[in-house]
């Protein structure tokens, strides 16, 4: 019988030019997303940490969808923190543009074998999408545990021409400002593991 305990898991309004701000109204301030949070304590941690920030997950797992947005509802955070079960490569392309302040992607796509390469979450087009939904100047972070990920990353996002880094000695950064961290980043400096870091900020692109 199929499992359909998370039949009911939260799931983006209609439509396809959805207004952050609405799924998060008791943010007063910046809006930000984070795509796959898997069990969500990015999201909980930066909630905590800035009290005006908006945070929406798009995690493609309907049991951590659920888990994580029932927690962040059952710890007062449910107006400012928001997780639907979507697959962002559909879902990113249906949030308004210029609507959001930061793109997180932690630890994406942890397989390298050649027949994953249709699960890849940062592909060009969602590069391109996560370009559309920033606001200019807003930024897009990726961290990553596997090396040959993050060059193909750097190069992805170069090459879309919508993104500089926002240090001018490049895009790598030894650590980042946010205050949480996620489940798979506490665990890889955990155990030691090298993290590749990139910042990257929306930049306006002129009419050729
Ligand atoms: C390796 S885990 C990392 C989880 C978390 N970001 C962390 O750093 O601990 C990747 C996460 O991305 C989610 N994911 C994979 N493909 C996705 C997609 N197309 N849309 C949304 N989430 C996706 C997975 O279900 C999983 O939760």
């Amino acid at each position: 019988m199929p499992n359909d305990r998370y039949a009911a898991a939260p799931k983006l309004p209609d439509g396809d030019a959805i207004e952050p701000a609405l799924l998060v109204p008791g943010a007063p301030g910046p809006i930000e997303l984070e795509i796959g949070p898997g069990r969500g304590w990015f999201l909980v941690e930066r909630l905590a940490a800035m009290p005006d920030v908006g945070v929406i997950g798009l995690e493609v797992r309907r049991k951590w969808a659920t888990i994580v947005d029932d927690r962040l509802r059952a710890r007062g955070m449910g107006e400012r923190g928001r997780v639907f079960a979507e697959d962002a490569r559909s879902a990113l392309g249906r949030l308004r543009e210029g609507t959001l302040s930061t793109v997180y992607l932690h630890f994406p796509d942890p397989w390298w074998k050649k027949r994953h390469q249709k699960r890849l979450v940062v592909t060009d087009e969602l590069v391109v999408q996560a370009g559309r939904v920033l606001t200019v100047g807003g930024e897009l972070f990726v961290q990553t545990d596997v090396m040959e990920r993050a060059d193909a990353y750097e190069r992805t996002i170069a090459e879309s021409g919508l993104f500089a880094p926002i240090f001018g000695g490049g895009p790598r950064v030894e650590d980042h400002p946010f205050v949480a961290r996620s489940p798979r980043e506490r665990r890889a400096m955990a155990d030691g593991l090298p993290i590749a870091r990139l910042r990257f900020r929306r930049v306006v692109v002129s009419p050729p």
